[in-house]
């Protein structure tokens, strides 16, 4: 059986895990918005994956006979001042999720939940793959003018995601 603080402790995560779905997808509308449809669809790809990780703890929760608790999502910021700034918040972000991920490894060690460690290694190397693929695109984006034609072609680039990994 879950502890009462595991499961609200997952709860809060799926809270987590939908808002950076949120968030990505309101950069991808920013992006949209700024004729870059390629940052827009690498959001959008990115976005669905939040989704898929907020369900996998909600089906976590599930078959382990605990309750599921939707809470509220924040509004994402609508704006963005360029591709650098953006990127450079998403890498923030997952670093925040890094240590999210982390505190709930820790508490599932406190609780002796051996299942919630297994569960959770899962995220702790999806959190090295989120980290390094953020901090590319931020370290890729240094090396271009944001006014340049550079831009587009990484624009381009970007647009492949997903035909091939
Ligand atoms: Fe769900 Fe980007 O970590």
């Amino acid at each position: 059986m879950l502890s009462k603080k595991l499961q609200e402790a997952i709860n809060e995560q799926i809270k987590h895990e939908f808002y950076s779905a949120y968030l990505y997808l309101a950069m991808a509308a920013h992006c949209e918005s700024v004729n870059l449809p390629g940052f827009a669809k690498w959001l959008k790809v990115q976005s669905h994956e939040e989704w898929t990780h907020g369900m996998k703890f909600y089906d976590f929760l599930v078959d382990r006979g605990a309750r599921v608790v939707l809470l509220g999502i924040p509004q994402p910021p609508a704006a963005y001042k360029g591709m650098l700034e953006m990127f450079e918040e998403v890498l923030a972000h997952e670093k925040k999720v890094t240590a999210l991920i982390n505190r709930l490894y820790e508490l599932a060690l406190q609780e002796k939940d051996y299942p919630a460690q297994v569960m959770l290694q899962w995220f702790i190397n999806e959190q090295v793959e989120e980290e390094k693929s953020a901090s590319l695109v931020v370290e890729q984006l240094k090396m271009v003018s944001e006014k340049g034609g550079a831009l587009l072609y990484l624009d381009r680039h970007m647009a492949k995601r997903g035909e091939k990994d």
